[in-house]
C-alpha cells in the first residue's frame, strides 16, 4: 500500500543526504515563537546522521522572491536546530556554488549542515532543472521531509527527486500515513471546523468539505462574511464584503448534499484589537457599529461541542477567534480542549493542521491529545482541497 520509499529502503553510510526541511518558523522579534517544525524534523536528522549519512539540510524561509535578503536568512535558525539537536549544525551561506561546495566537502559521517534559504535564488521557486542540478552536485541522496511544502513544486521539493535517489523522511511518512487514516475513509459524522481571517483562501476547501462532511463549523474573521452575506450588520468586524456571493454559493451547496453549516449565534465584540481590551458578549444580530467581532460566543461554543460529541471524526482548520489575544482566545481553548478529551476517550478521530492551529493547540496544552496535528499549512489545505501534491507525487516510484 505505501507508494513511496522511506528511510528503511535508503543506503546512507558515507552518503551526503540532501535532507529537505521546513524550517518555515513563526518568528516574533528575532526569536523562534513556535519550535514544532523544528521539533518534527529532529528524528529524521538523528537516523540520518546516526546511519553514518552527512545530513545537508535544505529550506526555505519567508518569500525572498528569489533575491538575498538578510531578514530572511536562516542563519538564526542554524542554532536553535542545534540547540535542539544537541549537536553542532554547521552554516553555509549559499545553498549552491563554491560557498555551498567548499563546506560540504569538509563534513564528516554524522554532521549536520543548514544551506542558506533556497529562495535565494529565482531557480528554486521557478522548478529550473539547471538549478536543481546545482543543489543536486552537493549529494548522493535525496530525502523529503517536508510535507508542509510539498504543494509547491520547486526545485528542492520537486525538481530534486529527478535527479537523485529519493526518498520520504520520517516526518513526511508519518504525516501521509496519519492523514490517509484520518481523511482516506472516515468514520462518520465528519465534522470540520474552518476558521481565520479570510474567506478567500479558503473558498476550495469549503467547497470541498461541504461534499465530504456532515457538519460544517464556521468560525474567526470568515465567518463575519457569512453573516454578512446573510444580512447580519458586523460592524467594524473584519469582512470581505465582496465575497458575500461566494459565501452563498458554499451555503446553497452545503443545503443540496446535506450538510449543516454551522455559524456563531453570539459573539465576543470589543472596541480594540488588544489584548484584554473591554469586551462584551452579543447576539450576532446585535453588534454595535462600533465594535468588532473577536471571538465566538458562549452559546456558540456550547453548539459547536454539541457537534464535536456527535462526530466520529473531526477535521480542524484554523481558530475561531482572535486567539493571540486574552481572552479572544476562550472558544478555541474551549473547543480544543473537548475535541481532545472526546479523542482521549477513544470516541473520535482528531485530526488538526496550519500554522496557526498548531499554535492555538499547543496553547490550550492539548497537541499531544489529538489523534493527529499536522504542521501543514498551505499543504494540508490542499490535502484537504483533495488536489495532488507536487512535492508527494514525485516521491512515488
Ligand atoms: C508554509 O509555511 O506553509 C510552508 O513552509 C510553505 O511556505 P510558502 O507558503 O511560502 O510556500
Ligand atoms: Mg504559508
Amino acid at each position: 500500500m505505501q507508494q513511496f520509499k522511506t528511510l528503511d529502503d535508503a543506503q546512507l553510510a558515507g552518503k551526503r543526504v540532501l535532507l529537505r526541511v521546513d524550517l518555515n518558523v513563526p518568528m516574533q522579534d528575532g526569536t523562534v515563537s513556535d519550535a514544532t517544525r523544528i521539533e518534527r524534523v529532529l528524528p529524521t536528522i538523528r537516523e540520518i546522521a546516526a546511519a553514518g549519512g552527512r545530513v545537508i539540510l535544505l529550506a526555505h524561509f519567508g518569500r525572498p522572491k528569489g533575491k538575498p535578503n538578510s531578514e530572511m536568512s536562516l542563519e538564526p535558525i542554524a542554532a536553535v536546530l542545534g540547540d535542539r539537536l544537541g549537536q553542532p549544525v554547521g552554516f553555509a551561506e549559499d545553498c549552491v556554488g563554491p560557498v555551498a561546495d567548499g563546506i560540504v566537502q569538509n563534513m564528516q559521517d554524522g554532521d549536520v549542515l543548514l544551506l542558506e534559504n533556497t529562495r535565494f535564488h529565482a531557480g528554486e521557486e521557478a522548478n529550473d532543472p539547471e538549478f536543481a542540478s546545482q543543489l543536486a552536485a552537493l549529494g548522493d541522496v535525496y530525502v523529503n521531509d517536508a510535507f508542509s511544502a510539498a504543494h509547491r513544486a520547486h526545485a528542492s521539493t520537486e525538481g530534486l527527486a529527478q535527479h537523485l535517489p529519493s526518498y520520504a523522511g520520517r516526518t513526511m511518512q508519518a504525516e501521509l500515513e496519519a492523514l490517509e487514516k484520518g481523511l482516506g475513509a472516515p468514520a462518520r459524522p465528519v465534522v470540520a471546523i474552518v476558521g481565520g481571517a479570510k474567506v478567500s483562501s479558503k473558498i476550495d476547501l469549503l467547497q470541498n468539505l461541504v461534499k465530504k462532511v456532515d457538519g460544517l463549523v464556521i468560525g474567526g474573521g470568515m465567518a463575519n462574511t457569512f453573516l454578512a452575506a446573510r444580512g447580519e450588520s458586523v460592524g467594524k468586524s473584519l469582512c470581505e464584503h465582496d465575497l458575500a456571493d461566494t459565501a452563498r454559493d458554499i451555503m446553497l451547496a452545503a443545503a443540496s448534499a446535506g450538510c449543516a453549516i454551522i455559524l456563531p449565534e453570539d459573539a465576543v465584540v470589543a472596541r480594540a484589537f488588544k489584548a484584554n481590551a473591554p469586551s462584551e458578549t452579543v447576539a450576532v444580530d446585535a453588534v454595535p457599529e462600533d465594535a468588532m467581532i473577536l471571538d465566538v460566543g458562549p452559546k456558540t461554543v456550547e453548539r459547536i461541542k454539541g457537534w464535536i460529541d456527535r462526530a466520529k471524526t473531526l477535521v480542524w482548520n484554523g481558530p475561531l477567534g482572535a486567539f493571540e489575544l486574552t481572552p479572544f482566545d476562550a472558544a478555541t481553548m474551549a473547543a480544543a480542549r473537548h475535541a481532545a478529551e472526546r479523542t482521549r476517550t477513544g470516541a473520535l478521530v482528531s485530526v488538526a493542521g496550519g500554522g496557526d492551529t498548531v499554535s492555538a493547540l499547543n496553547q490550550a496544552g492539548v497537541a499531544e491529545a489529538f489523534t493527529y496535528v499536522s504542521t501543514a499549512g498551505g499543504a494540508f489545505l490542499e490535502w484537504m482541497e483533495g488536489k495532488p501534491l507536487p512535492g508527494v507525487e514525485v516521491l512515488k516510484a
